[in-house]
């Protein structure tokens, strides 16, 4: 049989599986109903592997020499899904409400972008920073950029978009932004600029490890936006109120548009739709 023709059902009990170590490891509570959709995502993966059922994968990525494996996982079952200035308000808020303050006391501005996927969000966070905060200011705001997926990660420290990445940033920031490279077969490479870059630091942190975070803050901004979508309530709760920690006082919380924390106990305040305040 060749390995497309490996077509193994997902069991009940395997899905079991899956959800109870993805949500042990990474706080990641699988949806029951979207059965389907993760065994299309691991399928290609069984079949690289030559493994003729999901029990042998879930039994392999729990060993010692799966721990790669393990990563790849969890990358194929979560979303990476990004775009610079996405979900714009919270940038314009940001203009607005914070970098007038730090402009005109010329205090450096310090973010922490968590989950940061493939590294649009802080490079955005530093381009309007750029944009707003004259020398030698701007050079000592900070941003860390951080993420589960050394996959999107490694893309993050690259730093090279295609075309259509870079059409979502308005044009006069684009040209002070980014370098464009000869076209490659066809497809032009824009290159984030190290003036842009220079402030941005990334690393790798799982938000739901269980030993602390090694960060000390305190952050001005904080953004964990669409990546709490994936956890439940109390998890949640409990990210949110370390986030309120490490925030400094008057300093705001960024989650998703699509994102709410009416239903948690947290101790910040809500401001406007997914932006919040610590007081
Ligand atoms: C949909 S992307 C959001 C990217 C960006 N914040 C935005 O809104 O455009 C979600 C990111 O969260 C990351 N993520 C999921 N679970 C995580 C965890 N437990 N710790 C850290 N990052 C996590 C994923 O790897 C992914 O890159």
């Amino acid at each position: 049989m060749s390995t497309d023709e490996l077509n193994p059902p997902l069991l009940p009990v395997e899905f079991e599986q899956l959800r109870a170590i993805m949500y042990a490891s990474v706080g990641i509570a699988l949806q029951v109903g979207k059965e389907e959709l993760i065994r299309t995502r691991l399928l290609k993966r069984l079949r690289e592997l030559r493994m003729g059922s999901f029990v042998t994968y879930i039994a392999f990525v729990q060993t010692p020499p799966g721990r790669k494996e393990f990563s790849t996982m969890v990358d194929l079952l979560t979303t990476n899904k990004t775009n610079f200035f996405r979900e714009e308000a919270h940038f314009d808020f940001i203009k607005e409400r914070v970098l007038p303050t730090h402009r005109n006391e010329r205090r450096p501005v310090i973010i922490w972008s968590a989950g940061c996927s493939s590294g649009e969000e802080p490079y955005t966070l530093s381009m309007i920073l750029r944009d707003a905060i004259p020398e030698p200011t701007y050079s000592k705001c900070r941003i860390l950029a951080t993420d589960l997926s050394t996959i999107v990660l490694a893309k993050a420290k690259v730093a090279q978009y295609d075309e259509l990445n870079v059409a979502d940033v308005p044009p006069e920031i684009q040209s002070k932004s980014f370098v464009p490279s000869p076209p490659v077969d066809g497809i032009r490479r824009y290159e984030v600029k190290p003036e842009v870059r220079k402030i941005v630091t990334f690393g790798r942190l799982n938000l739901n490890q269980a030993e602390a975070w090694p960060m000390r803050g305190p952050f001005d901004l904080i953004f964990c936006r669409n990546v709490m979508i994936y956890f439940d309530d109390p998890t949640r709760e409990r990210l949110v109120n370390r986030f309120a920690e490490l925030l400094s006082p008057g300093g705001f919380l960024f989650i998703g548009h699509s994102e709410s924390l009416s239903s948690l106990k947290t101790g910040l305040r809500y401001v406007k739709p997914a932006v919040y305040e610590k007081v």
